[in-house]
């Protein structure tokens, strides 16, 4: 997880649309700007070429965090966050000159030849960006637990919290809150077969929550704020139920604590065939719609592009084995009265899948819980409303520090 030394670069009227703010066609074309800058700076700009190959990208997921406007001038940073032999990973971040982070992009490239076969990642590629450890956010690292590799982000200093994402999501749904909770240490594993995380023959919130736990372990943390959306509250509950002791706090996002009725059951079965039939393409489709509110649906396309990329980025077996663990969950409702740590409770005014007043009635039987309902959110309120969620999260975890 290297960077190079990074780009200045101004933003002209044409970079914007009619409000003035630098329009996101306009961002992709000035994160590649900068990467083709870095390469004439380093290896050349023919280093792909002088190779016989190029690198095609098969993913990319931006995300803006406050307008750019004519005038501004930002520093793109580019850091290799991963390398295989036919492909590698960037991550492109955009600050001004005051350091504020406006933007920031995932991109995942493949390197084909003409025939489109892929070919190896040149080397000098591997070289350029060298083997000096960064600093920078959003590294992404593996761990070995439990015979399977995690990958995780683990970003800052102070008291751990551990994000625990949802489904069919994988770390990066946390991406937009972690970038604003300076002054903590954040961790956010990709659960076992989703993400970059390795495949598992076993899927159960038991397997998960012993994950997480090893996880901890292997980082030295005793206990973290855990704070686990929809699925990954499922999870916390586990945690809650099998590693009580190193819940220091607890945070649930758009989550439930009842297990799946007998509907609910057959659902995850006609998903599972639709998976295993389509691939999560299919499940793409089915279920962008449901997961994001309607206005985020229209208004806000890099969050759907960004979904759209953590879908189709896992392995159809791996999303298959979370709806088993979903569908196999046991109740958690017991346990709401016993919960004995901090808790909040955040939901999405507009949650198409968990009512806003399920998760009230949630917090209600939780001792001594807050609860928050975030508007202009559906089911995914760390990616659609990011600002507003860590202020609350921000403000919750200083009155438990
Ligand atoms: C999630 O967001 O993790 C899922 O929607 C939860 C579920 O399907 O029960």
């Amino acid at each position: 997880m290297t960077s190079v030394p990074s780009v200045e670069l101004y933003i002209y009227p044409h970079h914007c649309d009619a409000s003035g703010r630098v329009t996101e066609t306009a961002l992709v074309s000035l994160l590649q700007s900068a990467r083709w800058e870095q390469l004439a700076r380093g290896p050349g700009l023919d280093v792909f070429s002088r190779r016989g190959t190029w690198p095609v990208v098969r993913k990319a997921a931006l995300e803006f965090y406050a307008p750019l406007r004519a005038g501004d001038r930002i520093r793109i940073e580019t850091t290799l966050t991963q390398h295989g032999r036919t492909s590698f990973s960037l991550h492109q971040t955009a600050r001004l000159d005051n350091g504020t982070l406006v933007a920031d992009a995932d991109l995942v490239f493949v390197c084909v030849n003409q025939q489109g076969e892929p070919t190896p990642v040149p080397p000098e590629i591997t070289q350029f960006f060298g083997r000096r450890p960064s600093v920078r956010a959003s590294e992404t690292q593996h761990l070995a637990v439990r015979g399977i590799a995690l990958a995780l982000d683990i970003q800052g200093d102070g008291v751990p919290i551990l994000f625990i994402h949802g489904f069919p999501l994988d770390r990066t749904v946390w991406r937009p809150v972690m970038a604003k909770l300076t002054g903590w240490k954040r961790i956010a594993p990709d659960l076992r077969g989703m993400g970059l995380s390795d495949l598992s023959d076993r899927y159960s919130m038991a397997d998960y929550a012993d994950d997480l736990a090893a996880l901890l372990d292997a980082l030295d943390t005793e206990r973290a704020v855990i704070c686990g959306l929809s699925m990954g509250g499922y999870i916390a509950f586990e945690m809650l139920r099998r590693h009580r002791e190193r819940v220091r706090a607890l945070i649930l996002c758009n989550t439930r604590a009842e297990a799946d009725d007998e509907e609910g059951r057959r659902k995850r079965d006609e998903m599972i065939q639709l998976l295993e039939r389509d691939g999560p393409p299919a499940l793409a489709e089915l279920m962008i719609p449901k997961l994001l509110a309607p206005l985020s649906l229209t208004a806000m396309p890099q969050v759907v592009e960004h979904l759209r990329a953590m879908i189709t980025g896992s392995p159809a077996a791996g999303l298959a084995g979370a709806l088993r663990a979903m569908r196999d969950r046991p109740d958690s409702t017991p346990l709401l009265g016993e919960i004995g740590v901090p808790t909040l409770v955040i939901a999405g005014r507009d949650d198409q899948l968990i009512p806003p007043a399920a998760s009230k009635n949630m917090a209600e039987a939780i001792p001594g819980a807050q609860f928050t309902l975030i508007p202009d959110a559906g089911h995914l309120v760390p990616l659609e409303q990011p600002v507003a969620t860590s202020r609350v999260i921000a403000e919750f975890l200083e009155a438990v520090r």
